[in-house]
């Protein structure tokens, strides 16, 4: 199976963004996870627009946009403007999951649906022929360099059985060398980590992610 790894530019140093970002990039990541928080879904702010936008200028690495804000409906539009390249929202934030997947779709974008630890998949399983990602996030989302839920691991095995080998699962939170094997073997396909690319030297935590996933 192949995996994607997806560095979240959360536990970049934003002084050095560009460079980071580039060197995540030279060392062979085709994706970016970018996480937005409005203090209001999670409590914790991040960033938004601006940082989106000369990103997108510098670049042209897939950008994986992970919306932590309540009613992103409101948003999406936007945030396609920056430059997201997929889009994932989360289920409890909106009453309109419709909506949010149409309003991707209908700009050729690949929608993602996620779900927190404790959110059951039911909550993604009613969408799952629109969806091109579902991401199941293994910490509380709001905030990088909490500890792995294991707990999820068999949430990601029943989604996998569901959706088919060829569809796209995403984990989010607490990844690290030392446990990236389970939830692969459990079906996870799309790997986000922060922490573990951005603390020390990018590159060579990128190749000591690299060579593990290779293992499996
Ligand atoms: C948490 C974010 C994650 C975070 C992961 O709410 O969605 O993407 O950056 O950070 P680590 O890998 O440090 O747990
Ligand atoms: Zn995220």
């Amino acid at each position: 199976m192949e995996i994607i790894l997806s560095p979240s530019i959360l536990a970049a140093d934003f002084v050095k963004l560009g460079n980071q970002v580039g060197d995540a990039e030279r060392a062979g990541a085709r994706w970016l996870h970018i996480d937005v928080m409005d203090g209001v879904f999670v409590p914790n702010i991040s960033f938004g627009f601006p940082i989106i936008e000369s990103l997108r200028k510098r670049t042209n690495i897939v950008f994986d946009v992970h919306l932590m804000i309540t009613e992103p409906e409101r948003y999406i539009e936007k945030f396609i403007d920056a430059g997201a390249d997929i889009v994932t929202f989360h289920a409890e934030a909106t009453d309109n999951t419709d909506e949010c997947i149409n309003m991707i779709k209908s700009r050729g974008k690949r929608a993602g649906l996620a779900i927190k630890p404790k959110t059951p998949i039911d909550a993604v399983m009613p969408y799952l022929d629109r969806l091109d990602m579902a991401l199941c996030m293994t910490v509380e989302p709001g905030y990088g360099g909490q500890e792995y839920i294991k707990a999820v691991d068999e949430k990601i095995t029943a989604l996998r059985a569901a959706a088919g080998k060829d569809f796209l699962i995403q984990i989010d939170g607490g990844v690290t060398a030392a446990n990236i094997a389970e939830p692969i073997a459990a079906g996870a396909n799309v790997i986000v980590a922060g922490s573990a690319v951005f603390n020390g030297n990018v590159r060579e935590n990128m190749k000591e992610l690299d060579a593990v996933c290779a293992r499996l």
